[in-house]
């Protein structure tokens, strides 16, 4: 049995993460059996009650095997105030410090470069730390020398972990690993990044591994996405890269992303990585397939990854045959998408 808490959350969210249910329904076979438990937070909830989920939300939570989440943030509540009050405390209380995202050209989605080759990286994103801090403040408000300062926070223990977890997929995938850097312009956390990497590769000398300047990495990604494998970089490169990955294989409405808990000590979190998609929620039209990737994601995470595969062939078939939603330049609409992938899990 597999425990799931499933928060819609806002926009879309919901819309999509009930497509990726019905997949997961279809999909699961003996001895794979599904309970979901829904979670109505979010920036409605928030509007009620002043915060973005119960004082006891995280404990709420902790009993669960996995965490399936659609998206948060809605124009009515400031992004900061949405994102700080549900998805990152559940990142750092569940110290899912992993953010995993797989980029992939599907069967029929055509990606918006001339020649993407054989498009195939995923990015490890550190997810608990970094530039990511609430850790300084304002001063002097309201008057011409107000001054912001916001600290980055790189511990040896966050990036050692986080480095780590990036050789590790390396070695379970075609052994190349580059680290995101920037220590020719941020001198002090950069060249810290740079010295555990190098002392962790020294551990994997099976895996090519090697530093690139997160500017630079950012243009070979475009011009050249195929000869990567995995990157590994801190919460702002890792963010900012994986944007990239997931805009060059198709579309942002395709991508997943997985934030673990590698230890298993804590329910670990899956969502596809778009927002709540203020401009098309309530239409029907949203693009699930990021949700049902990420649902596939989750099984394989919770120790069925035969039923995750199968999930991730179905809607890849589903993609190749032509039926896509519009931001993919299709007709079908999210519900008549959602039924073509159950009908080929035999749903
Ligand atoms: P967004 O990802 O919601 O939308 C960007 C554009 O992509 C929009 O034109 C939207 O229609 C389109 N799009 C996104 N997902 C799609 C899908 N599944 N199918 C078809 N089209 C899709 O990003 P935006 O507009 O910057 O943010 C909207 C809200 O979502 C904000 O409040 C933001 O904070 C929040 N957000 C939440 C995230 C999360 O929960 N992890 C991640 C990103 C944004």
């Amino acid at each position: 049995m597999v425990r799931v808490a499933v928060i819609g959350g806002d926009g879309i969210g919901p819309e999509v993460v009930r497509a990726g249910m019905r997949v997961m329904e279809a999909a699961a076979d003996d001895p794979l059996e599904l309970r979901f438990t829904e979670f109505e937070w979010g920036c409605e909830y928030y509007l009620e009650h002043g915060r973005m989920m119960p004082e006891d939300g995280i404990e709420r939570l902790r009993g669960f095997d996995e965490i399936y989440l659609g998206a948060v943030g809605w124009p009515t509540v400031p992004d900061h105030v949405s994102l700080w009050g549900l998805l990152l405390p559940i990142r750092r209380r569940f110290d899912q410090y992993v953010n995993l995202r797989p980029a992939r050209l599907l069967r029929g989605v055509e990606s918006p470069l001339a020649n993407p080759g054989n498009l195939d990286v995923t990015v490890v994103r550190e997810n608990t730390e970094g530039e990511y801090s609430d850790s300084g403040g304002r001063i002097y408000k309201e008057t011409p020398h107000e001054i912001a300062v916001q600290e980055s926070i790189f511990t040896r223990r966050g990036v050692e972990r986080i480095v780590r977890y990036g050789f590790e997929e390396a070695k379970g995938r075609r052994g190349l690993l580059v680290g995101a850097t920037k220590s020719n312009g941020i001198s002090i956390t950069m060249p810290f990044f740079d010295e555990i990497f190098n002392e962790v590769a020294r551990e994997y000398p099976e895996v090519e591994a090697s530093l690139m300047h997160a500017d630079a990495l950012a243009a070979r990604l475009v011009l050249d996405p195929a000869r990567f494998d995995v990157i590994v970089g801190s919460n702002l490169f890792g963010d900012l890269l994986s944007e990239i990955t997931a805009a060059v294989s198709g579309a942002i409405g395709i991508a997943p992303s997985a934030n673990l808990n590698p230890e298993g000590a804590f329910p670990s979190l899956f969502e596809p990585i778009h927002g709540s998609a203020p401009d098309i929620a309530g239409q029907g039209v949203a693009n699930p397939a990021g949700a049902i990737w990420a649902a596939a994601l989750m099984l394989e995470h919770a120790g069925h990854p035969k039923t995750g595969g199968r999930i991730l062939e179905a809607l890849e078939e589903t993609l190749a045959s032509g039926i896509r939603t519009r931001d993919l330049g299709g007709e079908a609409n999210t519900e008549e998408m959602t039924d073509a992938v159950v009908e080929r899990l035999g749903g």
